[in-house]
This record gives structure tokens, sequence and C-alpha cells, in this order.
């Protein structure tokens, strides 16, 4: 499998320099540009953001035998989950306790113990040190200073979450309202459907902030007007995370100024099918995708709404494949919610499906980042869960990522140049629709500034 670099490098700092005080957004309604562009304001990320909140690691389904492993990179930091004997999922620093080499790279299986390629030391999958070569020449420790180190590890909804702080809180009271969100369309009974992994030439925050609003779909991605009046999102910042969604029902967007009894419900039932299966591809499931393609330009029967057409056909739909939506509200089968998981897990989850996106700095580039793709799919209870092939394109431009998000990747260079273009001055936020945007960057500056968030 090719992979993409993950290039080593970060800092630790004492104090602040006051020319980094000075980048804070919190309370601004200017917001300098250079927390996108600086190296210092990375580092600063790296040392006091990353180190102490929970990042989502991998998914159950990685590792679903004991000895599976997947490692998880962040900066300099790097730590490996792996399915334990007993079948639980820890998560273990990855660097030996003799001499530090690594000792998990990308993802693998273990075969029963864990074991370090440079001089043979081993450890069971629980992290105990099992065999350290000719031991009785090196001075006797107790036995629990010869396990891996571990780092905390806890699961939601089938996402593995990996934090570095051992101090840190639960994940639960972590996640705080985002359950409340996620839980009825059921993440643990998703597993993915495509993986793929590219490096983004803009700033990682760039890239979560530009798909934490619907302000720009108008201009970005215009076709979509067609069938959702985005204007009509809400937006609704929590505490430390944030949701954004509504607007499910199919209409044309009120910026087209169509008259409610001009529109041809038989063509907005097939552009919105057709655009979410054809531009982002994923975001229905595939089982479900087909089916739905069979219906985009059935007659509607009279009186019958493209939107209540929809919702029917999904719903049955459902019945079919054995899920249970019955719970489900209108709008959570028509358009879902949009979660960030602070910092860096953010996207799109409808009723079967979730679209998510994985940003991570690029070493110490403030100018690119690591993104990746993952999409999931319901399985019916009982039903079981299979892991896709891993996909890693180390120039975006040579896949064809759907229509949505290669419009939104497209931007994201122009962005960059932009941002470092200092002569702007600071960045302006949309008071409502880019409310979610504004919020991110109150609760980074949480863990940056000790903002007062
Ligand atoms: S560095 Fe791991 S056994 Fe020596
Ligand atoms: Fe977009």
């Amino acid at each position: 499998m090719a992979t993409v670099e993950h290039p080593v490098g970060s800092a630790t700092r004492t104090s602040l320099p006051t020319d980094l005080a000075a980048l804070v957004a919190f309370g601004r309604d200017l917001i300098p540009r250079e927390r996108f562009t600086s190296v210092d304001f990375l580092a600063l990320e790296y040392e006091r953001l990353w180190p102490r909140v929970w990042q989502v690691a991998c998914r159950v389904e990685e590792i679903p035998e004991p000895g599976d492993f997947v490692e998880y990179v962040i900066g300099d930091r790097s730590a490996f989950v792996v399915r334990t004997g007993a079948g639980e999922v820890r998560a273990f620093h990855n660097t030996c306790i003799h001499r530090g080499t690594a000792l998990a790279s990308g993802c693998g299986r273990f075969r029963g113990e864990i074991r370090c390629p440079f001089h043979g030391w081993r450890w069971d999958l629980d992290g105990n040190s099992t065999f350290v070569l000719d031991a009785h020449e090196f001075p006797a420790e107790p036995a629990a200073d010869l396990r891996l180190r571990d780092v905390r590890c806890e699961t939601y909804g089938g996402f593995v979450f990996v934090n570095f702080d051992p101090d840190a809180p639960s994940l639960v009271g972590w996640l705080e309202e985002i359950p409340g969100y996620f839980d009825p369309y059921r993440p643990e009974r998703m597993c993915f459907t495509s993986h793929k992994t590219t490096v983004l030439p803009a700033n990682w925050k760039v890239v979560v902030d530009a798909f934490n609003e619907g302000y720009h779909i108008a201009t970005t991605h215009p076709e979509i007007l067609r069938w959702k009046d985005e204007a009509a999102l809400e937006y609704t910042p929590l505490r430390t995370h944030t949701r954004y969604g509504g607007a499910g029902w199919p209409m044309p967007s009120r910026r087209l100024g169509i008259p409610t009894d001009e529109v041809d419900e038989q063509e907005l039932l097939a552009f919105k099918i057709d655009d979410l299966i054809d531009n982002l591809p994923g975001y229905i499931g595939p089982a479900e995708a087909e089916a739905l393609r069979a219906v985009a330009r059935t007659p509607l029967p009279d009186g019958t709404t493209a939107g209540d057409f929809y919702l029917k056909r999904r719903r049955d739909g459902a019945v079919a494949r054995g899920l249970d939506w019955s719970h489900l509200d209108d709008d959570q089968v028509l358009g879902g919610d949009d979660l960030l998981l602070f910092p860096n897990f953010i996207g799109p989850v409808i009723a079967g499906a979730f679209f998510g996106y994985r940003v991570r700095p690029n070493g110490m580039d403030p100018h690119s980042c690591i993104f990746e793709l993952w999409t999931l799919e319901e399985r019916a209870e009982g039903q079981p869960h299979t892991m896709c092939e891993r996909e890693v394109y180390p120039d975006w431009r040579t896949h064809d990522w759907g229509l949505v998000v290669q419009q939104d990747f497209e931007n994201f260079e122009g962005i960059q140049r932009g941002l470092r273009n200092a002569a702007g001055g600071g960045l302006r936020w949309n008071r409502r629709q880019e409310s979610c945007v504004r919020r991110f960057h109150e609760v980074l500056d949480r863990y940056l500034f000790d903002a007062p968030t």
C-alpha cells in the first residue's frame, strides 16, 4: 500500500511570545490570518492542543482480530490501537522502551505478541513485557516499568478515540451533546465503504472550516441550489463541538427566486437523487444508491411532491434492507446533521450513512494537511462488519473524488495562497452561517490561549 508521509517535527516552548498571543481569535471581529500560515502557531497547536484532546484514531472494524493494529500519527506523536487477546481495544505509545524504535507502522496484525524489530524485545497484546533478550545483563526492574506506555483509549459509536493526556476527562464527558445528535443514526452499526487519504495544499483549519459551513454552497457548489434551500440551514455551535443541519426537504434555494407553484417536482427529484449519488459518492450508501437511482425518473403520482416520494422510497428501502429507521424523524432521513467532533473530525451523517473527513496537520508545514475521507454505511443488526480497502493518493489531483468534494478541494490552494498575502488584514465571519467556524476557533483558543470560552 502506498503511504502518505508524516513529516517529523514539532516544537516545545516554555513561554508564549507576545506575537503569538496576538493571534487569538476569541472576542475579535477581525481574525488574524496568521493563524493559518504561521509555523509558530502550528507549533503551539502541537504543544497545547493535540496532546490534550480526544482524537478519532480508527474504527473498531479495522481491528476485528486479536493482534490487529492501526497506527495513529499526529505530528511527532504516534500511538497504535490494538485488539487484545480478550477482544478489548487498547492503545500504546508507538515507541520501544529499550531504545525507542517504533513498534507499529500503518496497520496490520501482530502475531500473538508485539515484537520490536531492533533487538527483539516482546510484549503481550495488553502491553506486558514477555521477553527481554539477555535480561540478566540489564538492571532488574519491576515488571510494571517494562510495560509499553499506555495511551488513553475509548470507543464511541464504533469509533476508537485516543487521548495523549492521561488526565483527560472521559470520552463520554468530552463528547457533550454529540451523542444526542449522532446516536439516532446508530454509528456503531455502520462500517467503512471507502477510506481514502491524500494531502491537501492548505492549513488543516482551512479544510475543517470549509466543511463547517454552508455559506460557500451558493458559489462553490451552485448545482446544489437546484434542490436544496441551503440558506435555511440551521447552525448550532455547541460548547466544544458544532452541528448544523436542517434544510433537507427538497426545494430550490430561495436564492434562485423560483415561485413555489413553478417548481417542477419531477425535475427536483431527479436533481436531488442524481446529485447525491453522482456528485457525492458514498453520501448515500452504495446499497441504497442503486435502488434510489432507479426511482429518480419514476413519474410522480398525482399530487405527490418530490419530498414525499423521496422520503417514502428511502424509508421503504431501509425496511427492505432490514434497517429500523422508525425512530428517525423526516429531517434525519432527508438531510441529516453535519457534525464537527472538535478538533478535526467533521462531516454529515444521514439515515443509513456517514460521510466523514479527518484532517491533520502535515508535519511542520502550515500550508498543507493530511486529509482522509471516510464513508460508512449502516448494516442491519447481526450483519458482519467488514473493512474496505484503504486508498492513498499522495497527489489529490490523481483521483476523482466526486464533483462536490472536488469543488471544495479546488478552492484550497487559492485560499492558502491568499491567506499568505498579509496585505489583506483580518478575516471576517458571517454571524449566522459561519457561527460554527467561529465556535471552532474559540474552542481552539481555549486550548492555545486559555480563552474563557
Ligand atoms: S529498541 Fe526495541 S528492542 Fe531495542
Ligand atoms: Fe463544500
